[in-house]
């Protein structure tokens, strides 16, 4: 379905295509034709109600579950067409958080940063560590290096899962809603982490969330998605959507009217 909230800009240097995407679980269609590209350097959000289906699009972008339809291309690749070795070399070459930061409990938070440097890596242990001390230090996390997950704060925890999805240097990295359960004051640090590492290191951010500050604090562009309309309503920029947005569910998230 066509609306007048989907803005398509064109991107000069797509790290991620979607085209004509569909997906659905048996006698449960999420969406269809669903298709953006987002560009290098820039915080892309997506966002939508609850079971609209974002956690399942951030899967098919990660190749977690195959799509019904449509093509993937992540980082020039087309992902869904690699097999073997190019497709595992390809999903080294970006990091994922899941909600929980979902950081092993019985190790470290620097061991739980050096592992995706031992399982992809050939550095010896000293580089490793001094590579997941540096991922510590990027998300303020250098003094609890040697803290255990069980004695971190939750904001601490999804710092530590974001350093760990960056051991490798990823230029993309995947987030699925990374201030559920945070404080306010918590979530925004957390907003300010992922548009620092967006501005200084050009990483490309593709996050899951529904926490509308968080999404006009951090968001480039956006697209939503919609249970009904089992697809997308809207794309664009946040705050040019909650302005002039004229789909009933876009003005209400965004301007928190009722539908
Ligand atoms: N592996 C699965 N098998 C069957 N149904 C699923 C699976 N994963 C998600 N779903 C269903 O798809 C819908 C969307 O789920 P999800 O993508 O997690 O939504 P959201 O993240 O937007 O809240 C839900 O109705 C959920 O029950
Ligand atoms: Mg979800």
């Amino acid at each position: 379905m066509e609306t007048p909230d989907i803005h398509r800009t064109a991107v000069a240097d797509p790290v991620v295509e979607a085209e004509g995407l569909a997906m659905a679980f048996p006698g449960n269609t999420l969406f269809r034709d669903v298709s953006f590209q987002v560009g290098r350097g820039e915080v892309f959000v997506i966002l939508g109600g609850s079971g609209c289906g974002k956690s399942t699009l951030l899967k098919l972008l990660i190749g977690l579950h195959q799509p019904t339809a449509g093509q993937i291309r992540i980082l020039g690749e087309d992902l869904l067409g690699a097999g073997g070795r190019t497709r595992r070399d390809l999903l080294s070459r970006f990091g994922v958080m899941w909600q929980s930061g979902a950081l092993f409990g019985s190790m470290t938070l620097l061991e739980n940063v050096m592992l995706p440097l031992e399982e992809h890596t050939r550095l010896p242990p000293a580089a490793r560590e001094e590579v997941a001390r540096l991922k510590l230090g990027l998300v303020g996390l250098s003094e609890a290096a040697d803290r255990l997950p069980a004695e971190i704060s939750g904001g601490m925890a999804k710092r530590a899962g974001i350093a760990r999805a960056m051991a490798l240097d990823p230029p993309l990295l995947f987030l699925d809603e990374p201030s559920a359960g945070l404080d306010p004051i918590t979530s925004a640090g957390l907003d300010r982490l992922i548009q620092d590492l967006a501005r200084d290191l050009g990483t490309t951010f593709v996050v899951v969330t529904h926490e509308l500050q968080s999404i006009l604090a951090i968001g480039d562009r956006c697209i939503m998605l919609d249970k009904q309309a089992q697809g997308m309503i809207a794309e664009g920029d946040p705050r040019e959507l909650r302005d002039h947005g004229t789909h009933p569910t876009v003005r209400a998230f965004f301007r928190r009217e009722a539908a």
